[in-house]
């Protein structure tokens, strides 16, 4: 509990240079408890030993007794076997709630602000978008949401793969298909497929292929109108995919390879001038110290290739000095999956070489692990392929409007429709969001879009519950904006301080990019609110009481339906 050590922190302050203990032998002792039901901060005493020559307990013991009656008001202090054990007042609890119940920000403040650019989502031109994306596209827009939240400006960029060789075979692959049909009927699910297929077996298509990636790089107008045919085709699909699944992207987040294919000869002209390049089969290329492949021969990064193409690597040089010198951030996050690892990490270090980066700025790829079927392996379509993304969200919103028909068969069939898109699309990406990012995670839909557990239902549920507290009496939500909240049962307490644990983990799940931190304490609350409601009467209680529960109910509602909008959640206030 941040906050507590914050308050406890000058208290001690006193008595520690009163018994002789520097403050950077004991700043870093006190931290919040990692088992808040035996105390909310903890201070271990056993490094002073050495220090003071003096046994731990004795330690601590004489410092509870030097504290006296200076916490009062604000938590309860123990000392057992060498550890100070502070436990906040409920009185305390409850001036934090009443600032946050009159906060539209609930306690969350903002940082200083910095220019943060978030490449996510960037899948290819020409294919569906699969499974693979989502996980990319939903931890970096709950990123983008969080950081704003926070007081930054985030540019999105969305680093689609819209250059490059493939791009020879599928233009020829559509002049086949007949270039005049309407690009709409371009069938995105085959249509890289098939081209692969014909290049891998028709080598009349494949050297055709070649001079076209050719033809293509030296911007002949015909080509790129061709090539802007498919990259059109493919932003109808990726735009539907965002819209289906509400997030922020639009065309206006667009920065694919393409838009730095025209400054890559500047960057093997840097590369050079700083001694960087060397010849390798008559490629251009970047040794780095300590980088070698699996046969332990040194790994090069490869910039251009013999026959003149650049390469991924080169691309996403350019994009950081754009980032740095046009976009003027120093901030940069990568959410890509974890098998990409050693390319950032190379691609780092060389932009750093080559004088791309100073040591400010702040490079940062953002992995993530796989999404699992429930056969253990890497979730596949029935046929074995990638898994639609589209499709997958289709059959979620599908699977909640049974849902909620059955749990609810009073709702309009508009309402319901609208209910089951935040359930179905919420409960895909809460299963994302929720689990540790580095994490792999096992695709389940029952699980997903279960009422129990940590999932998105779960806490729209008792968001919803909450709602129907106050539309059930026709209490307006406002109306607690001046109640005075008095804790005294215990579950009230226990949501007092599961709430007081709120800016905290959204302040966390920040700074280590980690949206499930906010997810966990999104998910304690629902819970706290659950135990509490199970035995705390609200609208039966008496008038001071339920003035004081009611403003706790508002206070846990407010707290889920923002913390999952950072998340990119919708909240219904029926379901
Ligand atoms: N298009 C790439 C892929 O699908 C991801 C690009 C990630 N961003 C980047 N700057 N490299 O693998």
């Amino acid at each position: 509990m941040r906050d507590l050590v914050d308050a406890i922190r000058p208290l001690l302050n006193s008595v520690m240079s009163d018994i002789g203990v520097q403050e950077s032998d004991w700043d870093n002792l006190l931290a919040s408890s990692t088992d808040s039901a035996f105390a909310d901060v903890a201070m271990p005493c056993h490094s002073l030993s050495k220090v003071l020559r003096k046994a731990p307990n004795t330690i601590s013991d004489e410092i509870l007794e030097s504290l006296g009656s200076t916490t009062e008001g604000l938590c309860q202090v123990s000392s057992i076997n060498g550890f100070l054990n502070f436990s906040a007042d409920s009185d305390w609890l409850s001036d934090l709630l009443q600032e946050a119940l009159i906060d539209d920000r609930l306690r969350v403040l903002t940082e200083e602000s910095r220019v943060i650019v978030i490449d996510y989502s960037s899948p290819n031109v020409a294919k569906h978008m699969h499974v693979g994306h989502l996980r990319s596209t939903v931890i970096g827009d709950a990123l983008n949401r969080m950081l704003t939240h926070k007081g930054h400006r985030v540019v999105p960029e969305n680093h689609i793969g819209d250059w490059g060789t493939p791009f020879g075979m599928l233009i020829e692959h559509l002049i086949d298909m007949g270039i005049d049909s309407d690009s709409q009927n371009i069938d995105l699910s085959t249509f890289y497929s098939d081209a692969r297929a014909k290049f891998d077996s028709d080598s009349e298509f494949s050297s055709r292929s070649r001079a076209r990636v050719v033809r293509m790089q030296s911007s002949e107008p015909e080509t790129i109108e061709l090539w802007q045919m498919l990259v059109d085709r493919s932003l109808i699909h990726f735009n539907e995919v965002y819209q289906r699944m509400g997030v922020l992207l639009t065309n206006d987040d667009l920065a694919g390879e393409s838009k730095y294919e025209s400054v890559l000869p500047r960057i093997v002209d840097k590369l050079a001038e700083r001694g960087l390049l060397e010849e390798s089969d008559g490629a251009k290329v970047v040794y780095l110290d300590g980088w070698k492949n699996r046969e332990g021969e040194p790994l090069p990064l490869i910039i251009q290739k013999a026959d003149g193409g650049y390469n991924y690597a080169t691309s996403d040089l350019a994009c950081i000095l754009d980032r740095i010198e046009n976009v003027g951030s120093r901030d940069l996050l990568y959410i890509v999956g974890a098998e990409q690892a050693q390319h950032f990490a190379m691609v780092f270090e060389v932009a750093r070489s080559a004088g791309f980066m100073d040591e400010g700025v702040n490079a940062i790829h953002v992995p993530f692990g796989l999404v699992m079927g429930t056969d253990g392996k890497k979730l596949a379509s029935r046929t074995g392929g990638a898994v639609h993304l589209n499709d997958l969200l289709i059959e979620a919103v599908e699977r909640a409007d049974a849902i909620v028909a059955e749990k609810n068969p009073l709702l309009s069939n508009k309402e319901r429709a609208e209910v089951a898109k935040m359930l179905g699309i919420g409960a895909i990406k809460y299963a994302d969001l929720s689990t540790d990012r580095s994490n792999n995670y096992t695709f389940q839909w029952e699980k997903m879009l279960s009422f129990d557990g940590n999932t998105a239902p779960y806490l729209q549920y008792a968001h919803a519950r909450i709602c129907s507290i106050f539309s059930k009496d026709g209490i307006d939500r406002d109306s607690t904006l001046d109640a005075e909240i008095i804790l005294v049962h215990e579950r009230e307490i226990a949501l007092a301080r599961a709430l007081i644990g709120y800016p905290e983990a959204l302040d966390s799940a920040c700074s280590s990019h980690s949206p499930h931190k906010l997810a966990t304490q999104l998910h304690v609350i629902a819970q706290a609110f659950g135990s509490f409601y199970e035995v705390c009467p609200v609208l039966n209680a008496e008038d001071k009481t339920k003035i004081s529960r009611l403003a706790l109910c508002d206070l846990t509602a407010r707290t889920l339906q923002t913390g999952l909008e950072l998340l990119g959640i919708d909240s219904p206030q029926r379901m």
